[in-house]
This record gives structure tokens, sequence and C-alpha cells, in this order.
């Protein structure tokens, strides 16, 4: 029998099921769902796991497959399908049909995964983490700094994703900070920034949210944001963990500091303060296909193992952080955040010294970053539409037993399976 054929019949077979199970009787109350493999020479087998599924009168609603191996071909594919079901039973019945047929099945529904935030207000919750400054941090040995933050980060410990954000009054030497940085920065953009970013800085500026003498305010570039692309600045007190942070993009919430760097180093800042936020950051997050891209690397993030965190970061950082867009003629162009919002580091990444290679996450994702020096290699995608297709490629290969999607109305994540968190 031709492949053909065999994909017809199978194709015929769901249609029967999903349309005659989707009118049964009974009251859906639940859902779950199921893992089976199919060796390459069994392949015909998912006609009989379909009919079974029927036979058991379970509203299939999902099905999904996947190389078994990356490496080995002969390996065949696995299935996930999800089903509505009234009763346990008739789930426990159609299970054994598979079994069958598969030899195994998994019951997708008794598999845990590390915690998750489901909900917009679950973000709230988060922890945040307040650290002592890094010993080669500039103001480190600055008391009136360091009490400066901690102040700061009093005022927002307990703002919400549904309060309204304080206005900051900045001291005189804050401003001149931000004034030497907004001086030295805004005069580059023209040759070095993407056209996306230009676009979005220009527009903050006509609005009067990002001028030459104020700090800009939080609250104020929140607005602009939310009517943009839905993103959403959160002030934090302290970092948050890896996870933590990732999974806030799914929602489109980004964690945001709101101090300034040390005065004595306006050029470079070794963690993210509020001219990073938002002259780095907040611009690039307006343009709808970036917002995009930032989302798929949250929701990739959503109950991942520890290792994959791990690995997200890394691509987080390439791209976000530090990323270039080269067009066909080899023309640079800067979208990452901390590279926008560091004289240094522009000079530095456009410059003939360090290494440039195309993004591909499934490289990228190895390559542990670090974030107290320069660069020396820098990852460039052709356009946004380029890196999220690559980021939702590398993104189906995570083994995590659901998929993720986010549902802007409710404001809270959908998964195509019932999974339990810790
Ligand atoms: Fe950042």
């Amino acid at each position: 029998m031709t492949m053909v054929i065999k994909i017809k019949m199978l194709y015929r077979a769901l249609q029967r099921c999903m349309s005659s199970s989707a009118k049964a009787p009974f009251e859906i109350t639940d859902m779950a769902a199921f893992m089976f493999t199919l060796q390459k020479s069994n392949s015909g087998s998912l006609n009989q796991v379909l009919q079974s599924i029927l036979d058991s009168k379970l509203n299939l609603t999902h099905i999904e497959s996947r190389p078994a191996s990356l490496i080995d071909a002969d390996k065949g594919f696995t299935f996930i399908v999800d089903v509505e079901t009234p009763t346990s039973s008739s789930l426990e019945n159609v299970c054994q049909k598979i079994k069958k047929v598969c030899g195994d099945v998994t019951l997708l529904g008794s598999l845990e995964v590390p915690w998750f935030p489901r909900r917009f207000n679950d973000i709230d919750g988060m922890q945040q983490l307040v650290r002592p400054l890094h010993s080669d941090h500039p103001g480190v040995n600055d008391p009136v700094y360091w009490a400066r933050r901690q102040e700061l980060g009093n005022i927002i410990r307990s703002c919400t994703l549904s309060s309204k954000i304080p206005i900051i009054q900045y001291t005189n030497e804050e401003s001149q900070t931000w004034q030497t940085i907004y001086h030295a920065l805004s005069p580059l953009y023209k040759k070095i920034a993407c056209e996306e970013f230009l676009l979005n800085f220009k527009e903050m500026e006509n609005k009067g949210l990002i001028t030459e003498n104020e700090v800009p305010q939080i609250a104020n570039v929140n607005k602009y944001l939310m009517g943009k692309t839905g993103f959403q600045l959160k002030p934090i007190s302290g970092m948050e963990k890896d996870r933590d942070f990732l999974n806030c993009l799914a929602f489109r919430v980004f964690p945001t500091t709101i101090h300034m760097r040390h005065h004595s180093q306006p050029y470079f800042s070794i963690d993210p303060d509020v001219a990073h936020e938002v002259i780095g950051h907040a611009p690039i997050l307006a343009d709808p296909e970036f917002a995009e891209f930032v989302q798929e690397i949250g929701l990739a993030s959503l109950g991942a193992t520890e290792e994959d965190i791990e690995k997200l970061m890394n691509l987080y950082f390439y791209s976000i952080e530090i990323g270039l867009i080269m067009n066909p003629a080899g023309d640079r162009r800067v979208y990452g955040a901390r590279i926008l919002s560091s004289v240094d580091e522009i000079h530095h990444a456009l410059s003939i010294h360090p290494e440039l290679r195309h993004f591909d996450p499934f490289q990228a994702c190895n390559v542990k970053y670090h974030r107290k020096d320069l660069q020396s290699m820098y990852w460039f995608c052709e356009d946004f539409r380029e890196a999220k297709i690559l980021m939702e490629r590398y993104a189906s290969t995570l083994q995590r037993p659901f998929n993720a999607t986010y549902d802007r109305a409710q404001k809270s994540i959908k998964v195509s399976h019932k999974v339990k968190s810790w």
C-alpha cells in the first residue's frame, strides 16, 4: 500500500473520530492526554488507535506527532492525543486498547512538571531576590548608592500588575547620569540601530516619554508599550530567578528595574538599570513581530526542565540582550537591549573584533552566556520573522509533555494536555 493511500485512510479515520465523538451525548467534565510511539514498521497502526478512541466515545480534540528520535528515523513517531473524557473507565479502556497496538502508552495527566503561572495574577506571587552588588560593580563600595537602590526597591516592592506604578523622584545625580547616557547614545542610533527600534524610539521621543533631561518614568512608558503590543513593564525590587523571569515573558510581562546605574560608569552597566530598560528594551518591545518572538521564548519556558531553562536563558541573552540583524549586503544593525544601552558595547559589537554567527537556537542554546564583560561572540538574524520561526522550531523539540498558548483575552495560559505541577 502506498504512503499516500495510508495517509488518506488515516485522515478519514481521524475525521470520523473527531466528527462522531463531537456529538457525544455525555457532558464533558475533564481533559486528558496520552502519548504513545509507533515504530516506523508499525505506522499503519495509527488507524487502529483512532478507531479505539472512536469506540470508547472519547472526544478527540487534538493530535500531534514528533519524531521519536532525532538521530534514528527507524524509531518512528511519538503521538500525543488529547481527549475530553467523561469517565476514568473509558480512558482506562482506551489505554488498554492502545497498549495492545503499541506495547506501551503514557497517560500525560500523571506527569509532573515544575510550577508555572497559569493566570496573570500568579506572576505577582513570584519571589524577588535582592542580591548584594557584585564585587566588580562600580557601586560596590558606595554605601549611598546601595542605600538608594534599597530605597527604590522598597517603593515598588508592593507594586502588582494591576496597581498604579508610582512616579519616581530621581535625584540630581541620577538625572545627570541619564543626561550623559542619552547624549552619548541617541546620536549613535541612526547609524547602528535596526529600523524597528528607530521607529519606536523616535515616537517615544515625540511623545515626551524619552527626553534628554529627565530620567524616563516606567509608569508613562508602560502606557505606550501596552497600547503598541500589550507588553507590560513590571517594576521589580530585585532579580527574579531565571525561570520566573522567562515565565513572565509568556504573559507579555517584562520584569524591569527602576534604579539608575552608578554615576562613575555611565557607558556600560554590569546589571540592568532604568536606562537599559527604557532606552534598550522598551522601543523594540513595541514592535509586533519582536514582541511575538520574545513571547515565544517565554511560552517555551513554562514547565520546562532545569536544563531547558538554562538553554532558553542563553537564547534570551544572545537575542534580546545582544542580538544583531544583518541584511544580505552585510549591513549590521543592533536590536539587543544591552548593546543599545551601552556606548562601550555598541563600539565593540560593531567592530571587527567579535565573532559573528547566524542565529541558530540549536547551537546558541549550548553556549553559556556571561553578563560581566563585553562579548566575544554575537548572533545575528535576518529579521524577527526568521528569528521567531527558528525559535518555534526549537521550542517544538523540547521534551515537555504539553504545548502552552497564551489566551490574550483571558490573560491566562492554556495547556494542550492536563499536567500536574509542583
Ligand atoms: Fe535586559
